[in-house]
């Protein structure tokens, strides 16, 4: 299968990551490869990128489309998780090893979208209710919807899709699985459509868009990897080095703004206290004090880069 993806923000990302012959890269996310390869086009001979991503997909299009750079030694490619960034790069580089830049576009692919067979979207012809980004991740959309109790399920639907509706919905779940399993994308998207009211139905939002975004979250942990990684990648990073991070989903943006801002204070005790306690140095500087978003240009040439949110700090 062709693996379609059009890189979102690939200029500014270039042009904040500035990267040089010899140096050394991560692309946490690979997908569809713009990052990796307009990254290694200007490394030269002598600079190395890791790029990893869960999905087999992504490693094979990779492994084909940049056979050339793999073999040479400049590309490696890791089917992992980068919530084990730290150590991911132990297997490939030595220890002391210090990166220049390191780069997340986080979420789904168009290729993953796309994908029948994965139950990300609610548009193609049915499939099961899977929604994971690769093989290693053992939950599945199927299990949470049949088996979550329902202060759970409402959860999610309410903070991860932030679904007016989250409690209805969920209620109307629990009754249709006592009746029969919800194994495909029709049954759940049927669900759905019965019980959010016409009236609260947008033409232009499918109604079924946050209830299959709250799933895709929780199945893959997303908010949980990227706690994890943030902290991971700036202590890889060297002095001057860079780390860039897109995201579409609100949650996302406001791990990634808190962690920057907290990061790159050299004091985390509250204002009350008289003197310091806690001993905290800043570690990195933030290069964008406000969040970049796509030019109106771009995003009608991509609607899918209409809720990219890049954030953008460099080690100290
Ligand atoms: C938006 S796409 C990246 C597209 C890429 N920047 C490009 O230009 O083609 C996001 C990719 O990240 C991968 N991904 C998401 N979470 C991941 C994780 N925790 N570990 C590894 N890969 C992950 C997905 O499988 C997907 O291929």
């Amino acid at each position: 299968m062709e693996y379609r993806h059009t890189p979102v923000m690939l200029k500014e990302i270039i042009e904040y990551l500035a990267p040089r012959p010899g140096e050394n890269f991560i692309d946490c996310t690979l997908g569809g490869g713009g990052y990796t390869k307009a990254i290694m086009d200007r490394l030269g001979e002598t600079g190395k990128i890791l790029a990893i991503d869960l999905d087999s997909l992504a490693i094979a299009n990779a492994g084909i489309k940049l056979k050339a750079p793999i073999e040479n030694h400049q590309l490696y490619l890791a089917q992992e998780n980068f919530k084990n960034l730290s150590n991911i790069v132990k297997k490939y580089f030595s220890p002391e090893t210090k990166f220049d830049g390191i780069v997340f576009d986080l979420g789904l692919s168009s290729a993953q979208l796309e994908d029948r067979s994965r139950g990300f979207s609610f548009n193609l012809a049915d499939a099961p209710l899977g929604m994971n980004f690769g093989e290693q991740i053992e939950e599945t959309a199927e299990n949470i919807i049949n088996n979550w109790e329902i202060k759970d399920l409402t959860k999610i639907f309410r903070e991860y899709g932030e679904e007016k509706f989250a409690y209805r919905i969920t209620l109307a779940i629990v009754r249709e699985r006592q009746i029969e399993r919800i194994v495909t994308t029709n049954q759940l998207v049927k669900i759905i459509t019965e019980v959010i009211p016409k009236r609260f139905q947008d033409k232009k939002t499918h109604p079924a868009t946050k209830i299959f975004q709250a799933l895709r979250l929780a199945v893959n942990q997303e908010l949980d990897n990227l706690r994890q990684v943030l902290p991971q990648a700036v202590s890889l990073l060297a002095p001057g080095g860079k780390i860039a991070v897109i995201s579409y989903h609100s949650l996302e943006d406001r791990i990634v703004k808190q962690y920057f801002r907290e990061a790159s204070k050299d004091c985390l005790c509250p204002p009350i206290m008289p003197t310091c306690r806690c001993g905290h140095t800043a570690e990195i500087r933030i290069l964008t004090r406000k969040v970049l978003i796509p030019t109106a240009e771009e995003v009608l040439k991509n609607p899918r880069s209409r809720s990219a949110k890049l954030r953008v700090a460099e080690k100290i």
